[in-house]
């Protein structure tokens, strides 16, 4: 496997054509901006954390059913993954308020929901990335009804299976942000990350923020709260 070529440099990863013309190398960068690029910093490691716990949560949901990108890691911040076309679309699922979702509907943050809340956003930075619902989603082209629906469902499914593996080494999953993309045939699998730029993950015990929000608010301890995330995720 040769890396060849960037083809994409976001905001917190890079990515890499390879001479296999299914599959793209994502290099993870220990930047991180918050407010849509707004506050920029650097969180030292954290390239290889969010590596390291995505792979491993990505394995993990592929053994239970969910589909996704992941192929091999090939480095401490490098994997292999498949070749997708990313929807253009940030799956929010919340079980807890918090974020946005506190500000916009005056819900004290902590507050536990009466069911689970799913939130798409149009992924478009020049916007601000603006809540979109199934109607704007079709009329947009962005997804099919049906794809929709099956977006959805993987969606609360790695929700299920997250909550539920979180909390046995005492991690409350608040909430958390996926997407998904389709591959050359059009199957469509969950790719991207999951890791704490893009969960909240509170200590069950002492509610701690292990996540980017420490970032985001300036609370300090952020490097911290990614080697205890990996800790308790790895055991490392
Ligand atoms: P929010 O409360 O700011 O809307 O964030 C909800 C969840 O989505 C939270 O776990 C953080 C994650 N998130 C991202 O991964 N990327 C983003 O750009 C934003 C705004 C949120």
């Amino acid at each position: 496997m040769q890396k060849l070529e960037q083809l994409y440099e976001g905001k917190a990863k890079k990515v890499f054509r390879t001479d296999d013309p299914e599959l793209f190398i994502v290099d993870y960068k220990d930047d991180a901006t918050a407010f849509n690029g707004v506050k920029k910093g650097t969180i030292l490691g954290k390239g290889a954390i969010n590596n390291r716990v995505t792979n491993f949560l990505m394995q993990m949901l592929e053994k239970k059913g969910i589909p996704t990108h992941y192929v091999k890691e090939i480095s401490d911040r490098e994997t292999i993954v498949k070749k997708v076309q990313i929807i253009p679309l940030e799956v929010i699922v919340r079980n807890i308020a918090a974020g946005s979702l506190s500000k916009r509907l005056g819900l004290k943050e902590g507050t536990k929901l009466k069911s689970t809340v799913l939130e798409f956003c149009y992924k478009d930075d020049a916007l601000g990335d603006p809540m979109v619902n199934d109607y704007h989603i079709q009329a947009l082209g962005i997804a099919t009804p049906a794809e929709i629906k099956l977006i959805s469902d993987y969606s609360l499914r790695v929700n299920d299976i997250l909550t539920e593996y979180l909390k046995d080494v005492n991690i409350e999953l608040i909430d958390f942000k996926l997407e998904f993309g389709k591959l050359s045939d059009g199957t469509i699998v969950l790719a991207d990350e999951i890791s704490p730029d893009t969960c909240r993950f509170w200590d069950s015990k002492t509610g701690e923020k292990l996540d980017k929000d420490r970032f985001r608010r300036d609370m300090g301890g952020v490097e911290d709260a990614y080697k205890e995330i990996l800790k308790r995720l790895l055991g490392e």
